[in-house]
């Protein structure tokens, strides 16, 4: 019946073939599949979910699969559909600075075909190479520049999906007012595959700036390095980024990947800010990071080849984490007041529970996110994903800031939403797909999952 549908070469079901589709990035989520199929229109995802709404057959979408909790994977034999094959782009509108893509298109090729135009996408992030347009619709992908421009729910302007029963949702022409009713692309943005399944977007593009710097900043004290992320939100008006790690991160990432360490001597906390613009922001930087009480030591970068240098120590955290065996990841926002407090206690928190655990921390800084890695314990010790979550709702942060809820958090919605407000995700969700076929084991809490 699929094989109707989308060709025989695109129904897959040799199991060495579909084990890719079925494992996570980290190693941590691990399922099977009877097939993955990949239609190559959106006419054939809507024939494909069409066919297993009426078999009741649940679906995982999936794009690059890159997520990382663990939404993308078939871990209750789910069928995978695929959207890599949904690849065009529309040339790029100069007028608007605007541009349609398919779901499967790169974000790395989305952002290759903007900037030769002169214009640019701006979520960016380290999975760029393989995370989707779909993808990170489905999740709001947050990424490097959200401080300057927003999460993927801001780029997005127009939206075609498909419904569990095959019905097509279209409305691209990508006005930037349109208050023609409920915001239907919002409402999938974020959703986890669980509502509809992404085909297409019309997109956001920015100007492509023209200078860019890096600078590397070193505190020895974390209190140091976390104030100074906001003395230079508030002094440096053209930053594009503000990312911080830690000593313990940046010597894993030089021992795994050979690399010099960046200062002569050590440092206990660092902040990576990028500053961009038509005009070079180097003074404007520069007199930010003067203004700043306490730091230890600075490495400035506008070559490129440079900036990657100095970007590679924080991009490269999530890649050497994972030398160390499949990674407990959890990814949280905390109020500005409470960055400091959290940053401080979590490491305790954690080896409270689990004596031999390791906690790493990185992340957005300039968006209050960190990510908390903890290896040396086995990644499903819910355990340890409690103590963490229970902390951030306490300091009033959020338990997912960008990767979404997926398999892994479902069970601490709670935490953040109300009673009333799940029951609303039910009907939503009922209402869009009444059989359950859309990714049936992401996102909501299972009924008896509902914590105190
Ligand atoms: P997948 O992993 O394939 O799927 C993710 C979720 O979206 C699943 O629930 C899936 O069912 C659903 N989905 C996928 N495609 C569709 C579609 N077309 N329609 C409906 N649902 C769909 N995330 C950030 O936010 N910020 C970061 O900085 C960041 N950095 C990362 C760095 C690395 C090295 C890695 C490995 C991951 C990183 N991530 C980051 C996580 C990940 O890249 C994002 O969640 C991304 O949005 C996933 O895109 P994808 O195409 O790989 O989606
Ligand atoms: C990052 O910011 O590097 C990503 O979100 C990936 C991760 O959390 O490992
Ligand atoms: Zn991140």
């Amino acid at each position: 019946m699929l094989r109707d549908v989308v060709g025989t070469a695109n129904v897959m079901t040799d199991p060495e073939v579909t084990a890719a589709y079925a494992r996570d990035w980290t190693g941590r989520f691990r399922g099977a599949t009877s097939a993955v199929v990949r239609p190559g229109s959106v006419e054939e995802v809507a024939g494909v979910l069409a066919a297993c709404d009426d078999a009741g057959v649940a679906v995982v979408p999936q794009g690059g699969n890159t997520g990382l909790v663990g939404g993308s994977v078939p871990l209750h034999h789910e069928i995978v559909v695929s959207l890599l094959r949904l690849r065009e782009l529309s040339p790029v509108d100069a007028r608007s600075g605007q541009v349609t893509a398919q779901a499967g298109v790169t974000i790395g090729a989305l952002q290759t075909h903007a900037r030769a135009s002169g214009w640019d996408y701006a979520v960016d992030l380290g999975a760029r190479d393989s995370a989707t347009v779909g993808g990170t619709i489905a999740t709001n992908a947050g990424g490097v520049h959200v401080i300057r421009h927003g999460s993927t729910r801001r780029q997005l302007l127009g939206y075609e999906a498909v419904l569990a029963d095959g019905r097509v949702l279209r409305h691209l022409d990508g006005l930037e007012k349109d208050n023609t009713g409920y915001d239907l692309a919002s409402l999938i943005c974020g959703s986890e595959g669980t509502l509809a399944v992404v085909t297409a977007a019309r997109l956001r593009l920015v100007a492509h700036p023209e200078h860019v710097v890096v600078a590397l900043l070193a505190f020895d004290a974390v209190e140091d390095a976390l104030d100074a992320v906001g003395a230079l939100r508030r002094s440096v008006d053209v930053l594009d980024a503000v990312e911080l790690f830690f000593a313990p991160g940046l010597r894993l990432v030089c021992s795994t990947f050979s690399l010099r360490e960046p200062f002569p001597e050590p440092h206990a906390a660092f902040v990576l800010v990028e500053a961009a613009g038509s005009t070079d922001p180097t003074e404007t930087l520069a007199a930010g990071v003067q203004a700043l009480a306490r730091v230890a030591d600075v490495a400035v970068a506008a070559e490129p080849e440079r900036r990657a240098e100095l970007w590679r120590y924080r991009e490269a955290h999530t890649e050497a984490i994972n030398t160390l065996g499949a990674p407990l990841k959890l990814d949280v926002t905390l109020p500005p007041d409470e960055l400091a407090p959290f940053v401080e206690r979590v490491g305790a928190t954690v080896t409270a529970v689990a004596p031999g655990a390791h906690v790493w921390l990185f992340g957005h800084a300039g968006d209050g996110n960190v990510h908390v890695n903890v290896t040396g314990v086995d990644a499903n010790d819910d355990r340890v994903t409690d103590v963490v979550l229970r902390l951030v709702a306490q300091l009033r942060g959020s338990i997912s800031a960008e990767h979404g809820i997926g398999t892994a958090k479902r069970a601490w919605v709670h935490l953040n939403r109300s009673p009333e407000e799940i029951s609303t995700f039910r009907a939503i969700k009922q209402a869009l797909d009444p059989r359950g076929i859309l990714n049936p084991n992401v996102l909501l809490p299972l009924r008896s999952e509902a914590r105190a």
